[in-house]
């Protein structure tokens, strides 16, 4: 596997730890359940784009990047992440961010955003943003810059690379403490890398454990169509002779609730518990509804009694506070019911 030949530039602290969730187990019945702590990545309050970034920032500079591009929503984990590993490798920053309000909240994943010194472009619908990043990236070039556009999520093979490393790491935690884990959950989207590389590393170590991604928009569909194709190109970047087939990737569209960053009751309830049990910060956006997820299976009974269960936490915590009018409405509302 070229893994280790691909430029790395180091971000994240890792291995990540492997915790166990005793109570939150207890709660949920006859399972396990382990969290494998990527929102402890280290980087500028951590997630799972702290690992994709290594890779993507190792190919900025291997390239002669002087300035990083991206894009995403207004509250998005990734450009946050990217505007941080961009201001450690001395980089620039711009950002494409979509918002239907015209002067956003300066709160959250924004506010970090310009804290970490990103040039911030706002444009009003998700479908302008990727013209305006080409424009952006064109005018830089006419300047004698060198330009490195990161796609929506930093979803490209060299970014879900990282997450092939990461289900080496953590089947390698399992081995050693002995644990067979049957399942791992984790927030899936459209953007699709951190699926793509944990589906094809888990199928390159002959499947130690099913993957199972919650989609945290509409269109299941769509995601695994995407993961399927954005898995078999990164095992085409490395080397690997590994097929993976839509058949393959398991997408859960039972959570989603209303929509894409709108949180139903189950994940405001998936939010609290993981809270109240393990002190864990779960995000209305996309762990909320992982959890959800999680809990959903072993409530209806799809889980076997006995199995062991991990929770990929990937991170996502500053949206918890630019929603906090979601949680308000349930935290203040008296007892909760949730344990
Ligand atoms: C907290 C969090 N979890 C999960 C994801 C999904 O990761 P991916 O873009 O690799 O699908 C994201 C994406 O932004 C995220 O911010």
């Amino acid at each position: 596997m070229r893994l280790a030949a691909l430029p790395r530039f180091p971000l994240a602290q890792l291995p990540t730890p492997l915790e166990e969730a005793p109570s939150l187990s207890r709660v949920l019945g006859d399972v396990r359940v382990l969290v494998k702590r990527d929102d402890l990545t280290g980087l500028a309050l951590g997630g799972n784009k702290t690992r994709k970034l290594e890779y993507l920032i190792g190919d900025a500079r291997a390239r002669g990047a002087t300035v990083v591009l991206t894009e995403g929503p207004a509250q998005s984990n990734h450009c946050r992440q990217t505007a941080a590993a961009a201001a450690r490798a001395g980089l620039r920053c711009l950002l494409v961010l979509n918002s239907l309000e015209p002067d956003p909240p300066l709160q959250g994943n924004l506010l970090l955003d310009y804290l970490f010194g990103a040039e911030v472009h706002l444009v009003a619908e998700r479908p302008a943003r990727r013209a305006v990043l080409e424009r952006l990236a064109h005018e830089l070039e006419q300047r004698h810059e060198r330009p490195y556009v990161i796609p929506t999520g930093g979803s490209t093979p060299v970014g879900a690379a990282a997450y092939v490393r990461a289900a080496l790491e953590l089947a390698e935690q399992l081995v050693e403490r002995g644990i067979q884990a049957s399942r791992v959950y984790l927030a899936t989207s459209t953007s699709g890398g951190t699926h793509a590389g944990l589906a094809l590393g888990a199928k390159l170590l002959g499947s130690p454990f099913h993957v199972v991604g919650v989609a945290v928009e509409d269109d299941a569909l769509a995601i695994r169509e995407r993961v399927t194709t954005l898995a078999s190109e990164t095992a085409a970047l490395l080397g690997l002779d590994v097929r993976i087939v839509p058949e393959e990737i398991v997408v859960d569209d039972r959570s989603v609730g209303p929509g894409y960053g709108v949180p139903s009751s189950e994940t405001l309830e998936a939010i609290l518990v993981a809270a109240r049990t393990e002190g864990l910060v779960l995000d209305p956006v996309y762990t909320g509804k992982a959890m959800a997820g999680l809990v959903g299976q072993v409530r209806r009974g799809e889980v076997t009694p006995g199995e062991t269960l991990v929770f990929l936490h990937t991170g996502g915590s500053p949206a918890l506070f630019a929603q906090a009018d979601h949680l308000a409405t349930v935290l203040l509302s008296g007892p909760t019911g949730a344990q």
